[in-house]
C-alpha cells in the first residue's frame, strides 16, 4: 500500500489529472496530509508551466488549493525534481539531484536546504535542443542508448564546472541506462525513494511553523 502509480492522462490536463488522483488516493486506507511533486515550474503552489503535459490548459492553476479541496487534507505542491531532491539528498554540502525522464528535472540544495527552483532542463545545450530534447526520454529512444550515454558524460561535465556540487545524484526512470562508471561523489539512484521527499516537505513546513510560534512567545515575553 505504500507505493501506488497509475498512468498519466491523456490529454494531460488539470481535469483529467485531478480525476487520476482522485483514483490513486482511494488505493491508500487513509492519509492525514498530501505532497505532489509536478514536473513543471511551481510557484507557493500555483503551477506556472507544465513543459510535457498539456501546459496552456496548466497555466496559474492553484494544484495546492484544489488537491487541499477535492482531498480534505492540507497539500503542499513543490516542482517534481526538488521534492525528488529533498528525498535523495544528503543534506551536507552543496548537492545537485537529476532526474532522467520524459524530461530533465533539476533540484540544487545547500545543506538540506532547496534553492529556489531552476528550470535547466529548459536551457540551451545545443544550438536547437534544450536539455529536455537532448536527454529526455525521447531521445533515448531516438538514437539509442550508446549515443544517449556520451551526451549523459557531456552534460555530467557541463554540471560540474557549472554547479562545482560537492555530490551529483542521478536519478529518474532512465538512470538505470547509464552504462559507465561515474566519479566517487556521483549517485546513481532509483526512482521510488522520491516518494520520502512528500514527508521531508511537510517536516520543513511543520519545522518553521515551531519556529514561528517560538519566536513569537519569546518577543510576547520581552514585552
Ligand atoms: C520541466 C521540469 C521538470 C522536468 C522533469 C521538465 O520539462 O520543465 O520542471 O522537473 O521536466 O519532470
Amino acid at each position: 500500500e505504500d507505493y501506488q502509480r497509475l498512468p498519466t492522462p491523456s490529454p494531460a490536463n488539470p481535469k483529467n489529472a485531478m480525476q487520476v488522483i482522485q483514483e490513486l488516493s482511494q488505493k491508500f486506507s487513509g492519509f492525514d496530509a498530501i505532497a505532489a511533486g509536478f514536473p513543471g515550474y511551481v510557484k507557493d503552489g500555483v503551477v506556472k508551466t507544465a513543459p510535457n503535459l498539456d501546459n496552456a490548459a496548466w497555466a496559474s492553476y492553484n494544484l495546492q488549493k484544489e488537491l487541499a479541496d477535492a482531498l480534505g487534507k492540507p497539500a503542499l505542491v513543490v516542482n517534481d525534481a526538488d521534492m525528488q531532491g529533498l528525498a535523495i539528498a544528503s543534506g551536507k554540502g552543496l548537492e545537485l539531484v537529476v532526474t532522467l525522464g520524459t524530461g530533465f528535472g533539476t533540484a540544487f540544495l545547500k545543506d538540506g536546504i532547496l534553492i529556489p527552483h531552476l528550470e535547466i532542463a529548459h536551457h540551451p545545450v545545443t544550438k536547437k535542443k534544450d536539455y529536455d530534447a537532448y536527454i529526455g526520454e525521447a531521445e533515448l529512444k531516438r538514437i539509442g542508448v550508446e549515443r544517449w550515454n556520451r551526451r549523459i558524460k557531456r552534460v555530467i561535465g557541463i554540471l560540474k564546472v557549472v554547479f562545482n556540487y560537492d555530490r551529483l545524484y542521478i536519478s529518474g526512470g532512465c538512470a538505470k541506462q547509464i552504462n559507465f562508471e561515474p566519479e566517487d561523489n556521483i549517485i546513481i539512484t532509483g526512482n521510488k525513494d522520491g516518494i520520502k521527499g512528500g514527508a521531508k516537505l511537510w517536516q520543513v513546513e511543520y519545522e518553521l511553523v515551531v519556529y514561528r510560534h517560538e519566536m513569537l512567545m519569546r518577543m510576547e515575553s520581552n514585552n
